[in-house]
């Protein structure tokens, strides 16, 4: 089934990368609790094994903004405002998605954020890719830069497949 795919970033660079930025995230937060928001459903699994390894108390919910729909390109209509179903007034609110590409997506979220008027905000990637981005925004804390190319595994998808591979790959032809 794997055949096309060409691996980007593996299974171990993937976990070290994850280490070092929960070491950092810690560090920053000297032990204050996070609540941490986690954008459906690309972030799963860089959230599942990041949160993990906070040794802090952490709150956490889901958010989904879908701009995508089973293709490759953005179509960028409207989404729904966010119900958010834990408290983020004054928290220190850690958002966490799977990829900053053009950036309407978290731009987006964090809109809806900052509006509830958090204590700090702070915003972690697993992936950045800077090629195309139209908005300006940069993440805190960034897993990895990649190149513009169509990214899968690790949550990332196409038309809801692949996500469930343990590394980072590419499908050649596909942008
Ligand atoms: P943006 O709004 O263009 O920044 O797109 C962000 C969202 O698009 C991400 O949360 C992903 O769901 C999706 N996306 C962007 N680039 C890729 C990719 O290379 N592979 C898989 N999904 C992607
Ligand atoms: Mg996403």
């Amino acid at each position: 089934m794997n055949k096309d795919i060409r691996v980007l970033i593996s299974e171990d660079d993937i976990k070290k990368r994850v280490d070092a930025l929960a070491a950092e995230i810690l560090a920053h937060y000297e032990g204050r609790p996070i609540t941490a928001i986690v954008a459906l459903r690309g972030a799963v699994f860089f959230a599942a094994d990041l949160l993990r390894k906070l040794t802090t108390e952490v709150e956490m919910d889901f958010v989904k903004v879908s701009f995508y729909g089973d293709g490759t390109t953005p179509t960028h209509m409207n989404p729904k405002p966010i119900d958010f179903q834990i408290p983020i007034e004054g928290q220190d609110v850690l958002l966490i998605d799977d990829i900053i590409d053009t950036g309407v997506t978290i731009g987006y979220l964090i809109d809806e954020i900052k509006a509830k008027n958090p204590r700090s905000f702070k915003i972690c990637v697993l992936l950045n890719k800077d090629a195309r981005r139209t908005v300006n925004i940069r993440a805190d804390y960034i897993g990895f830069d990649v190149p513009n190319e169509f990214v899968i595994g690790y949550g990332l998808d196409v038309a809801q497949k692949y996500r469930n591979l343990p590394y980072i790959g590419v499908i050649d032809g596909l942008k």
